[in-house]
């Protein structure tokens, strides 16, 4: 299997969920070999910072690495750290934190991810952005020319706040569907206790009605991001999941005999 430092063609999205177990487990080991005795690491959330974790918990079980502390971005990283034996200690009480690892949704060229599939993306944000090395863990299906060519664009927002935050995501030409818990019986409430609304693009849409070749996605992720933020009611500018400008590396796993 082989591993790649820099995102440098186009992903064929041809990954089993067998394959693509196994790209997130190499993933999880090569990043955690970074690792060094006395520092502090983030931990993000999902299936592939999860099994960072675990391997990170091995590393330390066998004596290879000391003193290593994690902040956990959500009660899901922590609950994690803890059972595979990783000291947690809260963001407040580091001063930085050496690295962070974290999985993501999507990836462009440019290095901007969307996050949030699990609704974790807000604190996420924080540790990933306070972290002097951010290292994003990608298999070969998360890499995309354009963001949002699969996944919506989630939105974390006050609760109080939804009816006309979905107003406004409206005029900014987004389908916003407020996220639903798995069995339909509410709306997924976040660590913080915020709703998650999740947006597709009209020109999205259009774009699959006009010429099947024409490209989805946001053209400018930066920009969206900001417009976004810049609605009341929207949990202030980092929570919505487009992270631009944040990652300092990714690394991408790609199956033998693909290109990416
Ligand atoms: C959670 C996230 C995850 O990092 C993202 O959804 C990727 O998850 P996975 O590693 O399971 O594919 O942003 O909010």
């Amino acid at each position: 299997r082989s591993l790649s430092l820099s995102i440098s063609a186009v992903s064929q999205n041809v990954t089993t969920p067998e394959s693509q177990d196994a790209l997130k487990r190499a993933l999880a080991k090569q990043a955690v070999g970074l690792v060094k005795s006395g520092m502090v690491i983030g931990l993000g959330t999902g299936s592939t910072a999860s099994l960072a974790i675990e391997e990170l918990g091995k590393l330390i079980r066998q004596g290879k690495l000391k003193d290593v502390v994690a902040v956990g971005a959500n009660y899901q990283s922590r609950v994690l750290a803890r059972q595979f034996g990783v000291k947690t200690v809260d963001l407040n009480d580091v001063n930085n934190i050496d690295i962070a690892f974290d999985g993501v949704d999507e990836v462009d060229f440019n290095k901007n991810l969307l996050k949030g599939g699990g609704a974790a993306h807000t604190m996420q944000k924080v540790v990933d952005s306070v972290a002097k090395e951010c290292i994003i863990l990608a298999d070969q299906s998360k890499v995309v020319h354009l963001l949002g060519s699969i996944f919506p664009v989630p939105v974390e927002v006050l609760p109080l706040a939804i009816s006309p935050v979905l107003r406004r995501l409206v005029t900014l030409g987004g389908v916003p569907e407020i996220r639903s818990a798995l069995r339909k019986d509410g709306p997924v409430i976040t660590d913080l206790g915020n709703m998650v609304v999740d947006v597709r693009y009209v020109l999205i849409s259009l774009s699959i009605v006009l010429s099947p070749h024409f490209p989805n996605g946001i053209p400018n992720p930066a920009q969206l991001e900001n417009s976004i933020n810049m609605i009341p009611g929207v949990v202030e500018m980092r929570l919505n999941r487009i992270v631009s400008g944040i990652a300092t590396s990714v690394l991408v796993a790609i199956q033998d005999g693909d290109n990416v």
